[in-house]
């Protein structure tokens, strides 16, 4: 498949493309530490928010566990400075159960713990990139988009985690989206590894949406997508004064 082929259902579900002034910034020399560290927290964050679906709505207690350390060498060096996680981290020990009662449980397993492996795998490569380039990993707390998006979740079951899939689906949309615009803009090598990464993302958004409506079940959530949707550019094209993989238009003010 050509990387045109991947993109096409991709922004055909997203209403509005980056704006060029987030790209020239995005592209620009002293940007690059920013937006490979906010890169590498945005996979951890796509991790932990698949993980925390599964352990919410889809297994038992003593497999919730076992997820959480999975999880734990990599939030140990992003949140309290410990060491470099190493692929020997890359597994997950047993089989996880599903919560009794839980029709869509074993799918959303199954699609969420082979994402949380990508995800992990690509902050591994992130990491890598950054030590290549001498860029030291430092904190850098979250901008608004995600939590613009989770405004719009609804609070009751189960709508909320219909829409949490939904968000979950423009996140993914987004940064592929994202992959391919600055591939122009970049050096080679970031290039390549921008085009690998959108090969193995640009089925995840579609993951998101049919688990959506699998929960939803007979009702249509074409009108959820479509207000998501429309949060989602407007959180995009809206002037920003942050500068983050998921940020606005750049102000210069
Ligand atoms: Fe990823
Ligand atoms: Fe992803």
């Amino acid at each position: 498949m050509t990387t045109s082929d991947l993109l096409a259902p991709i922004l055909s579900f997203l209403k509005c493309e980056t704006p060029q002034a987030w790209l020239d910034v995005a592209s620009s020399k002293q940007m690059l530490p920013d937006l490979l560290i906010d890169h590498c927290n945005c996979e951890l964050k796509a991790a932990q928010t698949a993980m925390w679906l599964i352990r919410k709505y889809a297994v038992d207690t003593s497999s919730s566990a076992e997820l959480l350390q999975w999880l734990k060498p990599y939030e140990d060096f992003v949140y309290r400075q410990g060491a470099m996680p190493g692929s020997e981290h890359s597994g997950l020990g047993k089989k996880l159960q599903v919560k009794e009662g839980v029709e869509f449980g074993s799918d959303l397993i199954q699609k969420m713990v082979l994402l949380i492996k990508e995800e992990l795998h690509h902050f591994q490569q992130v990491l890598d990139i950054m030590n290549q380039r001498h860029i030291p990993y430092q904190p850098l707390g979250a901008g608004r988009y995600a939590k613009g998006l989770m405004k719009k979740v609804r609070t009751y079951e189960p709508q909320a985690l219909t829409d949490k899939l939904i968000c979950g689906a423009y996140i993914e949309a987004r940064s592929c989206e994202r992959f391919a615009a600055l591939v122009p803009y970049i050096d080679d090598d970031l290039g390549k590894f921008y085009v690998s990464l959108l090969r193995s993302e640009a089925r995840h958004f579609e993951d998101y949406l049919h688990l959506a409506q699998q929960v939803a079940g007979d009702v249509s959530i074409a009108d959820r997508v479509d207000i998501i949707g429309e949060v989602e550019a407007e959180l995009i094209l809206a002037p920003d004064t942050e500068f983050r993989f998921h940020s606005g238009t750049p102000n210069n003010t």
